[in-house]
């Protein structure tokens, strides 16, 4: 009995292990790709055709369920994060923000998903790519300010993505210059920086524009307070695009937006 019992023991204990090490492994890699410099961020924004309404609902749960697997086909390589954009804006249903260590991951994710069933039934909105760099600006300033910016920061249901592109006067300006002016920015946006949470992504030379912003908060009347209190400062002189599009949509699971979608 006890001998026969082991090895069914040790499958169990087998299985646990290797599904723990396959989750943290996996959650190892989503919190590097997601904190660390060097890493490329891809926001890329679908709408879903018309045949998409048309088709009869066991349909549309088939190829949602399609759109989990490619997902978790991809997820060892890239991290992937869904967002409901439907409802909340005229460019796009869903979007997917991808982070990869190879911008290769994220083009071969983006072709799987969009060569698979589900993907049959999507247009694309725009794709927009960045990568994460290590703080410009932020070493230089007083160690209140950035203290200050090591405070946690509230995330929430809501995601906005700001596309950001300067004039040639800012980047003809000596490093102190812009220093300063970031000091300022800083300064005016650190009272919204508990409520909003924040990651910029630097895009110049990757695609038409030179940052790529992106919010998650559940107080979209600070964000707007933000914004409006951003605009004062000088720097904001030298923005030549701002926007165009801006995104708004909600964070969610993938449960949820294959629920959403197969409805
Ligand atoms: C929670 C509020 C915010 C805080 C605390 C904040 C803080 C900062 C800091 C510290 C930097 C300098 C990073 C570095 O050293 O390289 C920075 C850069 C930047 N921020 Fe903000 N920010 C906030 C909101 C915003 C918003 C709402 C926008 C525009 C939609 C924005 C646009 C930018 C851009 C484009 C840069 C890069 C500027 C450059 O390198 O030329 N920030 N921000």
């Amino acid at each position: 009995m006890t001998q026969a019992k082991w090895p069914g023991s040790c499958l169990v204990v087998g299985a646990v292990l290797l599904l723990w090490t396959s989750l943290t492994g996996a959650s190892t890699d989503r919190e590097k790709l997601l904190n660390e410099p060097g890493v490329y961020g891809t926001f890329a924004a679908f709408t879903l055709d018309e045949e998409w309404a048309k088709e009869d609902q066991a349909t549309r749960i088939a190829h949602v369920t399609v759109l989990r697997a490619v997902v978790e086909q991809h997820r060892q390589k890239v991290a992937i994060d869904l967002y409901l954009m439907r409802g909340l804006s005229d460019h796009a249903d869903v979007m997917f923000r991808i982070h990869a260590a190879d911008l290769r991951e994220t083009q071969k994710f983006l072709v799987d998903l969009q060569n698979s069933l589900f993907g049959k039934h999507l247009k694309t909105a725009g794709i927009m790519h960045g990568l994460t760099k290590k703080a410009n600006y932020v070493p230089g300033f007083p160690d209140q300010m950035k203290a200050d910016l090591k405070a946690p920061s509230e995330s929430g249901p809501f995601a906005i993505v700001i596309p950001i592109r300067k004039n040639a006067d800012w980047w003809a300006l000596e490093q102190e210059k812009r220093a300063a002016m970031m000091q300022e920015h800083t300064a005016a946006a650190l009272p919204y920086h508990k409520t909003v949470k924040r990651k910029l992504y630097h895009s110049t030379g990757l695609d038409d524009i030179d940052f790529l912003t992106y919010f998650e908060t559940s107080k979209l009347e600070d964000f707007h307070s933000l914004i409006l209190s951003l605009e004062k400062v000088k720097e904001f002189q030298y923005t030549r695009r701002f926007g165009h599009p801006t995104l708004l949509g909600t964070a969610v699971s993938l449960e949820q937006i294959m629920e959403t979608l197969a409805q």
